[in-house]
C-alpha cells in the first residue's frame, strides 16, 4: 500500500524507577493500561502496530491488545527494543513512527501532524516542548562546563516518525540511543521538531502518573446546574414524588403527574447542558406530556443530554414542606429517581421552612436539585 504507516511501541521495559512489581506499560491509568492508552491513540493513524513486550509478559500483551496488535519480545536496552520491531514490520511499509507506552497520552492529533510532515518529504520528525529549566553541561567533578541557551532547547517526545529506510539505515550499525532520532542525526539525516503536547509526557516515576491523570480529567468538560420546581396541592389529585405514588396524600396541579423532585432534576440537568429548560423541551404546546410521569421526563431528558454527547456525573435533590414525610421511603425514591437516570447516582434530601412560605404555610410542594454532568463526546451541543 503507498504510504505504509508502521507504529512500534516500546513497552518491554521494567520501569524499575516507578517500582511497581509489573512492567510499567501495564500500569493502570484511568480506565486502561498505559500500553492500551498508547495503542488507542495510534491505531486510527496507522496501518500496522508492533509492541514490544518483556519476554514473560508475551501473552499477557498480546491477549490484552489482540490480534490486530503484534507483539513480539523486546531487547535488553530500548534501542535493541527498537530493533526488534523493526525486523517483525511488513516489507510495504513506508514511514515508521516510533512511540513509548511510557508517553501513554500522545494524542492521534500529534501522531497525524508527525505523518504529514513526513509526507511532506521530511526524512524524521520529532515532537518537542520548550525546555522550562535552564540545562548545564556538567564535568566528572561537577564543575559547569557551559550553559546552552534555553530558548534553542527543546525536550523530545515519542512518536517520533522516520521514512524506514531513514531508520533503518540508522539501526544498521546497532548503535544505542536515548532516542530514536538520536541515531538517525548520527547516520546524517535532517530531523525536523515540530510542537510535542505536555500530556506526551513520560510516565517514569508513580508522581508522573499522577500529573498524566490530571490530563485524563481535565479532558472531560464538567459543569453544573441548578433546577427549582414547585406545586401547589390540588384536593382530588394523586400525589406523586421522586417517581413514587403517595396514596396517602393530597397531589398537585400541574401539566404533567406534579412530580417537583423529578422537574428539579430534569431542570438542572438541562441546565448542566444548556440544552433549554423543562417548558422549552416538553411545555403545554406538546400535548403528548401532559400527565406524562416524572420517571417519563426524566428518561427523556437523559436521552436528550446523552444524544447532545453528556453523560451524567450525579444530581442531587432536597424537597422542601411539611408533607408527605420522605425519610420512610428515602432509599425506594432515591432507587426510583436513579433508575429513570439509568442508574445515575442520586441524592436524595428533605427540609421543611418553619412555617414560611407557601411550602412552610402548607400549600405545595417545592424542589431544588443541582447536577454535575460531563462531556463524553464531542457532539455538538
Ligand atoms: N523500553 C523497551 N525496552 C527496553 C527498555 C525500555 O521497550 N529494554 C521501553 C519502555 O517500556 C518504555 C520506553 O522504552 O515504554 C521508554 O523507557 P523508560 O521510560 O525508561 O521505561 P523503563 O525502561 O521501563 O523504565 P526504567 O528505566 O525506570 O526501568
Ligand atoms: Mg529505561
Amino acid at each position: 500500500m503507498p504510504g505504509h504507516v508502521a507504529a512500534i511501541i516500546a513497552a518491554a521495559g521494567s520501569g524499575f524507577r516507578f517500582g511497581a512489581d509489573l512492567p510499567k506499560a501495564l500500569i493502570q491509568l484511568g480506565d486502561r493500561t498505559l500500553i492500551e492508552h498508547a495503542v488507542a491513540a495510534i491505531s486510527p493513524a496507522v496501518n500496522e502496530i508492533i509492541v514490544t513486550a518483556p519476554a514473560s509478559y508475551l501473552s499477557q500483551f498480546q491477549r490484552l491488545l489482540g490480534d490486530a496488535v503484534t507483539v513480539v519480545v523486546g531487547g535488553q536496552t530500548r534501542s535493541e527494543s527498537i530493533r526488534a520491531g523493526l525486523a517483525a514490520i511488513s516489507d510495504d511499509a513506508k514511514y515508521v513512527l516510533i512511540h513509548d507506552a511510557a508517553r501513554a497520552l500522545a494524542t492521534t492529533e500529534l501522531t497525524s501532524r508527525i505523518l504529514s510532515a513526513l509526507q511532506k518529504g521530511e526524512a524524521a520528525v520529532i515532537p518537542g516542548v520548550p525546555q522550562v529549566d535552564t540545562i548545564k553541561n556538567v564535568d566528572a567533578s561537577g564543575y559547569v562546563i557551559s550553559t546552552p541557551i534555553r530558548a534553542d532547547l527543546r525536550n523530545i517526545q515519542t512518536p517520533q516518525g522516520f521514512e524506514l529506510t531513514a531508520l533503518k539505515k540508522a539501526h544498521a550499525t546497532n548503535g544505542e540511543g536515548t532516542d530514536d532520532a538520536a541515531l538517525v542525526e548520527s547516520a546524517g539525516f535532517k530531523v525536523l521538531v515540530i510542537a510535542g503536547e505536555e500530556r506526551a509526557l513520560k510516565i517514569t516515576t508513580p508522581a508522573d502518573l499522577a500529573i498524566a491523570y490530571n490530563f485524563l480529567g481535565n479532558n472531560q468538560e464538567f459543569l453544573t446546574g441548578v433546577g427549582v420546581d414547585a406545586h401547589a396541592f390540588e384536593a382530588g389529585r394523586e400525589l406523586w414524588l421522586g417517581c413514587l405514588n403517595w396514596p396517602d396524600e393530597v397531589g398537585v396541579a400541574g401539566h404533567s403527574d406534579g412530580d417537583v423532585a423529578a422537574h428539579a432534576i430534569c431542570d438542572s440537568l438541562l441546565a448542566a447542558t444548556g440544552l433549554g429548560d423543562l417548558g422549552s423541551n416538553f411545555g403545554v404546546d406538546r400535548p403528548e406530556y401532559a400527565g406524562a410521569s416524572g420517571a417519563k421526563l426524566l428518561s427523556e431528558t437523559l436521552s436528550i443530554i446523552t444524544s447532545a454527547g453528556f453523560a451524567i456525573s450525579n444530581v442531587s435533590v432536597q424537597v422542601i414542606g411539611d408533607r408527605p414525610k420522605l425519610a420512610g421511603r428515602r432509599k425506594e425514591a432515591i432507587a426510583a429517581l436513579s433508575a429513570a437516570l439509568n442508574g445515575a447516582p442520586v441524592s436524595l434530601l428533605a427540609t421543611t421552612t418553619d412555617g414560611l412560605g407557601l411550602t412552610g404555610e402548607g400549600k405545595g410542594i417545592a424542589a431544588i436539585a443541582s447536577a454535575l454532568v460531563f462531556k463524553v463526546s464531542s457532539n455538538p451541543r
